[in-house]
C-alpha cells in the first residue's frame, strides 16, 4: 500500500474533533501508559527543547510539558483541525508544516518525538533524514508507533485490527475508512530490528527498539552522531 498524504490529511481533518476520545477507547487506555514510558526515556536525555512532530491533538507534547516543565516543547502537524484542538488543550507553541519539509534551520532541537505519525508519511527514510537534519549532533529521536505482534497474539490481534476496530472507530468518529487504512499501515510499517536498520540508514546511531504490550506498539530511539 502506498501512503497517500492527501488521504491522510483529509482523514485526520474529518476525525479531529473525535480523535482524542476514540484513541483512548480503541487502545483501552494503553496509549497513556505508552506515553508515560516515552517520557521516562526523554527525561534521561535532559533536553532543553523538543519538537513533537505530527503532534496531532498534542497528546505526547502536552504530556512532556506537564512532566518536564523545564523543556521548551513545540508541536507541528500538517493538519490544521488537529492542531486547533492541540491549542485549545493548552499546546500553544505550534506550527503547521509537512514533516517531510520542516521550515526549520539545521540542528535546532535537542530532541524530537513522533508518536503514531511516521507510519502515515509517504517515505519513512526521507522523513527520518529530515528529523535528523533539525536535531543537534548528540540530539535524540523517539518514535512511538504501533507494530505487529508475533506469536499467539498475532491472529486475534489481526482480527481486531482489520475487522472489529474499523467498525467501532467508524461508529465513534463517523469515518471507518480512516481506520481500515490504520490496519494496512501497521502491517507494512517496519518493526524491531528492521526499524533499527531504517534508523541507521537514515543517519542515526545507537538505535534501540522497545516492544510494548506484547509488541502491539514499540518505542524506538536513536541519536544523531
Ligand atoms: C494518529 S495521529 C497522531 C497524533 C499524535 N502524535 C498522537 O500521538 O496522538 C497522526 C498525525 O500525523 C499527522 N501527519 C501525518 N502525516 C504528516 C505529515 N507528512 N506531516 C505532518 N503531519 C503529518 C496527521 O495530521 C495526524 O495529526
Amino acid at each position: 500500500m502506498k501512503i497517500d498524504s492527501q488521504f491522510v490529511h483529509s482523514a485526520f481533518s474529518s476525525i479531529a474533533s473525535r480523535y482524542v476520545t476514540a484513541n483512548h477507547i480503541l487502545s483501552l487506555g494503553a496509549d497513556v501508559l505508552w506515553r508515560e514510558r516515552a517520557i521516562k526515556i526523554i527525561s534521561e536525555w535532559k533536553p532543553r527543547n523538543l519538537l513533537d512532530i505530527a503532534t496531532g491533538t498534542g497528546d505526547l507534547a502536552l504530556a512532556v510539558k506537564k512532566a518536564l516543565p523545564e523543556v521548551a516543547v513545540q508541536g507541528t502537524d500538517f493538519c490544521r483541525p488537529m492542531l486547533d484542538i492541540a491549542v485549545k488543550r493548552g499546546l500553544t507553541d505550534v506550527f503547521e508544516a509537512d514533516a517531510m519539509h520542516l521550515p526549520l534551520p539545521d540542528a535546532c532541537f535537542d530532541a524530537a518525538t513522533v508518536a503514531f505519525g511516521l507510519r502515515n508519511m509517504e517515505d519513512y527514510e526521507k522523513a527520518l533524514c529530515e528529523f535528523r537534519r533539525i536535531l543537534r549532533p548528540g540530539g535524540h529521536l523517539l518514535v512511538l508507533d504501533f507494530s505487529m505482534p508475533d506469536g499467539l497474539i498475532a491472529k486475534p490481534y489481526r482480527l481486531y485490527l482489520h475487522h472489529i476496530l474499523p467498525r467501532i472507530a467508524g461508529f465513534l468518529t463517523g469515518n471507518s475508512s480512516a481506520y481500515d487504512y490504520l490496519g494496512e499501515s501497521i502491517e507494512q510499517f517496519p518493526r524491531g530490528d528492521s526499524f533499527k536498520r531504517l534508523l541507521s540508514r537514515s543517519g542515526f546511531s545507537a538505535p534501540t527498539a522497545l516492544p510494548l504490550l506484547c509488541g502491539i506498539a514499540s518505542i524506538y530511539t536513536a541519536q544523531v552522531p
